[in-house]
């Protein structure tokens, strides 16, 4: 009988596996009393309600405006917020060349986007590069879209991963390059200018019978606590032809307005209007209204002001934790934006997801992302299970300084074997 129904599906459907993030939110629920240092949930307690409260108040002044948003958009999105995304991504990148405002189309959240982008790119059997490890959602497109996952640590390996594809006479089915390249999900590092530059040029280079686009993911962007911000991949494509970046306000503004945008060469744009026409002919119009008086009337850059505050103290006190109770062996990068902590354990110890310390992690009520699951299966590599994600998005802070605390206790329990450099 499942057979017979399995014999339905598309050939998509059955290469479409249950996403992790499900399972997470299972495993999260069934456990009322878990802290769970996994979610990528934001900081609740901070959530902008009385600023979306003042918005409705006004928004409801005007009968007209009212019924304006209560009704359906476009399928690109509103013209206001278009062409204010436009306006502060050109300042903030100092674009010689202006972007027009046809190059911005508004998504059901940047992940809509994500998804959009790769599908009108990549056939089943193209390749992508992904950085290594990655966001785990994202590795659910590229399996989904059938695609082959080339992953690469730094722009060495990458020249090493393109030279071997070449010689595998490869070439020609790479079709996209995609980074995570702020405060990344999952490890917190950034990708820095000089970084970028060089992986454009690498990528431009390898260029042989299409353009290879570089997909750059900026969800945590906004998200940016110390430290001054970097230049995007746009910063580094003069004539804006080879990068779709796609950023969100949903992360730093409200996680319930699923609000993202992305930015693309002009020629990309017809087609990701088509997707997403077939597919919703427009994000939620009366999302897109609050977020549209959000950024008009200032609350969107007030807002990040406040929750940069929160988000430093809660990473210090994620940072001292760690300190405090991780073993010696440990070791992390304290990030300066976004949401995670990234742990190495010394290679060989498994903190995978079918490991000793996740379940014992699981018995002592606390929770966080393995890292095997940001990491693509690929014959270039095994795939590492020593790591760990640390959200301290939307714990508490005495929840945070608990959660790491337990989580000490299960690996100072745990027999684990010594990082090589630190010797005897
Ligand atoms: C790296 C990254 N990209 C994109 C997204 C999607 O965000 P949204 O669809 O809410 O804009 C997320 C959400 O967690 C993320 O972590």
């Amino acid at each position: 009988m499942d057979s017979l129904k399995s014999n339905a599906f598309s050939k998509k459907a059955l290469r479409t596996k249950d996403p992790p993030i499900s399972w997470l939110m299972k495993m999260a629920l069934a456990r009322p009393h878990l802290i769970s240092l996994a979610a990528g949930f934001t900081d609740s307690p901070s959530l902008p309600a009385s600023e979306v409260r003042e918005i409705l108040d006004d928004l409801w002044k005007e009968p007209r405006d009212v019924l304006a948003a209560l009704q359906y958009g476009n399928t690109a999105g509103d013209e206001i917020l278009r062409e204010w995304t436009r306006q502060r991504l050109e300042k903030r990148d100092h674009l010689n060349q202006a972007l027009s405002n046809e190059q911005i189309v508004i998504g059901n959240g940047s992940q809509q986007l994500l998804s959009l982008v790769t599908e009108i790119l990549c056939d089943p059997g193209d390749i992508i590069l992904l950085e290594d490890p990655t966001y785990f959602v994202f590795l659910g497109i590229v399996e989904s879209c059938g695609l082959e996952a080339v992953p690469f640590a730094d722009s060495r390996e990458l020249r090493d991963r393109l030279a071997r594809l070449k010689a595998e006479g490869k070439a020609g089915r790479v079709k996209l390059a995609y980074f995570v390249s702020y405060y990344r999900n999952p490890t917190g590092t950034s990708l820095s200018s000089n970084d970028k530059k060089e992986i454009a040029g690498i990528l431009k280079d390898f260029e042989q019978t299409h353009p290879i686009y570089i997909l750059e993911d900026a969800a945590y962007r906004d998200l940016r606590f110390h430290g001054q911000d970097i230049s995007s991949f746009l910063a580094h494509d003069p004539r804006l032809e080879r990068t779709i970046y796609t950023a969100t306000y949903t992360k730093p503004f409200a996680t319930g307005l699923k609000v993202g945008f992305a930015v693309a060469p002009e020629a990309l744009v017809p087609p990701i209007l088509r997707f997403k026409g077939n597919e919703d002919f427009g994000t939620s119009h009366f999302d897109q209204q609050i977020l549209q008086r959000v950024v008009r009337g200032g609350y969107y850059e007030k807002h990040l002001e406040q929750i940069a505050e929160v988000y430093r103290k809660k990473a210090g006190a994620m940072e001292q934790s760690l300190k405090q109770h991780f073993p010696k062996e440990a070791q992390w990068n304290t990030p300066s934006g976004g949401l995670y902590y990234w742990v190495s354990l010394p290679p060989g110890t498994d903190c995978g997801v079918e490991s000793d310390i996740f379940k014992k992690s699981l018995d002592a009520e606390v929770f966080y992302v393995p890292g095997e699951l940001c990491y693509c299966e690929s014959a270039y590599r095994k795939r590492p299970c020593h790591q760990m994600r640390l959200s301290f998005g939307s714990a508490s802070i005495e929840q945070i300084r608990e959660g790491i605390r337990r989580l000490g206790s299960v690996l100072k329990a745990s027999t684990l074997p010594r990082f090589q450099h630190q010797g005897g």
